[in-house]
């Protein structure tokens, strides 16, 4: 009687174990879809679809552990840099075979780009990881404009290259993926970074 308890009452507490488990990766998940379906609210803006959102946050393991936003643009802003790395490294390699003295320049003008991203995102990282809404509403935290700038700065560089690419059909064959990339997940940055911040730039004109 007693052993069978025991082994009923051990079984009730790995089922509440395994609810506990689902319930926690649940919430998770729900974050990253709900951010992103929030982020993404008016397509035309970045033309960001919510599918992309999820799959770009999803594709590093740590967005199911965030607690909030601010994980989550953490996390966005660790994918930025990520991807501007490797599309340098794609860049390098396209550089490396030589070409005309167009695409040589357009790759050395990527290569400035990703210069400056790979300075700027643990700046970016560090500004994020600070952040705190209650400090910030209190108006004693740094405002809302060094957030927007920082990552806006990030994505300036994601086009800028993207830019130099789209137009040379040699180029946007051998490195065209990596560089639209980075300009998709410095937009998924750029979203997130919104709705932890809970507005869009009040300075900026969106011409894309
Ligand atoms: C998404 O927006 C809804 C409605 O404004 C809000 O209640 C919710 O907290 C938001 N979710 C996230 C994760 O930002």
């Amino acid at each position: 009687m007693a052993a069978a308890r025991t082994t009923s009452s051990a079984l009730l507490l790995f089922a509440a174990a395994v609810v506990v488990l689902a319930a926690h990766a649940t919430a998770a998940a729900d974050l990253v879809s709900q951010a992103c379906t929030n982020a993404t609210r008016h397509f035309c803006r970045l033309q960001l679809s919510k599918d992309s959102c999820v799959s770009a946050l999803r594709s590093d393991e740590r967005s199911a552990a965030a607690r909030d936003l601010r994980d989550l643009a953490l996390v966005a802003v660790d994918l930025v840099g990520a991807s501007a790395a490797a599309a340098d490294a794609a860049i390098s390699a396209a550089a490396a075979k030589g070409g005309g003295a167009d695409t040589e320049r357009s790759l050395q003008y990527c290569r400035v780009d990703y210069d400056d991203m790979a300075r700027t995102v643990p700046d970016c990282r560090r500004l994020v990881s600070r952040y705190d809404a209650a400090v910030v509403e209190a108006d004693g935290g740094p405002p809302s404009q060094y957030y927007f700038g920082c990552v806006d700065r990030l994505r300036d560089s994601a086009v800028g290259c993207w830019d130099q690419v789209r137009n040379w059909a040699e180029l946007k064959k051998a490195v065209g993926k990596e560089v639209r990339d980075v300009v998709q997940r410095a937009n998924v940055a750029k979203l997130i970074q919104e709705q932890m911040l809970g507005m869009e730039n009040p300075f900026e004109s969106l011409h894309d």
